[in-house]
């Protein structure tokens, strides 16, 4: 008698136990609380209406204030980082293995980048922004090399005396167009004078956007808003995001959008389709599950250059509360896009290469005659090229005609 009930003590102290291990092991695995939806192959699913789902909610304001207020930004920022904050926590419950032991790419946000608002802290005094059409923005950098790809822009196609921009004052189409140029700059921190002759270089020439964020690849996305937040001030039809590495006929894109009839909402670029996302360790261009839960990137245009109407730019702030912004702009804006359900256009007359600088020598008049904007590693010396091949051409004693 007495050992049968010790038995049975034993067996319901066992039961107890093992209720209380189970719960526990719920608790840590917050499994209780959280669930985050999965493909059958395990990865995270991160598309808008499944973020909806694990209440990855936006606090979309119908105009997000992004003056240059820093107590305004501030709480801005913090309010941002707390919506980011909870999915990662979340994210961080939920390890699984990876190839990097240290690295969970499927839950975690990898590569890290701490976005946030940036506003810039030069920027150009006195814009006449009356009927401003199009601010063109083009990413650059902080150092020597990047200081010369921006002279010879200033140069070249971004020189406002250029042969294709005196035909366009003259061209009822374009003419009332009026369009800005600005370069969007970070800083390269101390130990060089970098800093200082971007700044001189700012006071000299009126046309750069210095933000207070340190020049890396990681940054390029809070570049790119810092940016379009400046742009988005003025009361413009479009921008224009280019890198400084390409050559852009300005008023031939104008002429493009008046040909369209000012179509907005508007995306358009030279178009990448079915690309991978790249999901190795240390990759330049990679990209978490974390961040983003599909196999390939929707087509989005590259950042060479791509054109927004200023229509978007504001639920393009607001999105970064739905998903967390990754370093590769032109991937996030092209998932943004695709998320709001804005037509992708291509712009045939825009061409990318890998090594432009390599094909321009090679390249016919007719074929640069027809084209918009041509890119990658379009160096200083590629651009002079060009620009002497178009000011020949469209300027020259005989016209060519194709
Ligand atoms: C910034 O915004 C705060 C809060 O709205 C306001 O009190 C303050 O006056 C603003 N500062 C400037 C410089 O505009
Ligand atoms: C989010 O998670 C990543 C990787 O686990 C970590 O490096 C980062 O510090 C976290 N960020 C925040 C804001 O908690
Ligand atoms: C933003 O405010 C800061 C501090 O008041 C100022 O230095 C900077 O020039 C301002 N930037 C713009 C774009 O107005
Ligand atoms: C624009 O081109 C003209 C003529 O070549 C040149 O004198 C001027 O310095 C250029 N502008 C800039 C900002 O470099
Ligand atoms: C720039 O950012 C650094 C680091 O966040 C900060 O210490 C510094 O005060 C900022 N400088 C300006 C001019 O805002
Ligand atoms: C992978 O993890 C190791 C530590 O085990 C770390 O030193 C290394 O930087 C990580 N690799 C990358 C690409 O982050």
């Amino acid at each position: 008698m007495y050992f049968l009930r010790l038995k049975r003590q034993l067996y319901g102290f066992a039961i107890t136990l093992m209720c209380i291990f189970f719960l526990m092991w719920l608790v840590v695995n917050q499994r209780f609380f959280t669930w985050i939806p999965r493909n059958s192959d395990g990865h995270v699913v991160d598309s808008i209406q499944q973020i909806h789902a694990v209440q990855r909610r936006c606090v979309c304001e119908s105009s997000l204030v992004l003056e240059n207020n820093s107590s305004i930004l501030r709480e801005i920022n913090t309010k941002l980082s707390n919506v980011l904050d909870r999915v990662n926590t979340t994210a961080k419950a939920n390890k699984v293995k990876s190839d990097n032991k240290t690295i969970d790419i499927v839950n975690d946000y990898y590569p890290f980048v701490d976005f946030k608002f940036v506003f810039p802290q030069i920027s150009p005094t006195n814009v006449d922004s009356r009927d401003l059409f199009m601010v063109v923005l083009v990413n650059s950098g902080a150092t020597t090399d990047y200081r010369k790809r921006r002279e010879a822009i200033r140069q070249t196609w971004g020189n406002r005396s250029n042969c294709e921009q005196r035909k366009a004052s003259g061209n009822e189409k374009v003419k009332d167009l009026k369009w800005l140029l600005v370069f969007v700059v970070g800083k390269a921190g101390p130990g060089t004078n970098d800093d200082e002759l971007n700044m001189a270089e700012a006071r000299q020439h009126n046309d750069m956007l210095i933000g207070n964020i340190t020049e890396n690849y990681l940054n390029n996305i809070i570049k790119f808003y810092m940016g379009q937040v400046w742009a988005s001030k003025f009361d413009i039809k479009y921008t224009m995001k280019t890198d400084d590495d390409v050559y852009v006929r300005i008023p031939r894109v104008l002429e493009y959008l008046v040909n369209a009839k000012f179509p907005r909402p508007f995306y358009g670029g030279w178009t990448y389709a079915g690309t991978l996302v790249n999901r190795k360790i240390g990759g330049k261009w990679t990209v978490s599950w974390k961040y983003y839960g599909e196999k390939d990137w929707p087509r989005f245009n590259p950042g060479a250059f791509f054109i927004l109407s200023s229509d978007l730019l504001n639920r393009l702030f607001n999105y970064v509360y739905i998903r967390k912004p990754f370093h590769t702009d032109d991937a996030y804006v092209g998932v943004a896009m695709r998320d709001f359900r804005v037509r992708i256009t291509t712009i045939s007359t825009f061409r990318i290469d890998p090594d432009m600088n390599k094909q321009i020598p090679k390249l016919k008049d007719c074929y640069l005659l027809g084209k918009t904007a041509l890119g990658h590693n379009v160096d200083p010396i590629a651009s002079k090229i060009l620009f002497d091949r178009y000011e020949t051409m469209l300027c020259g004693n005989i016209p060519k005609k194709c």
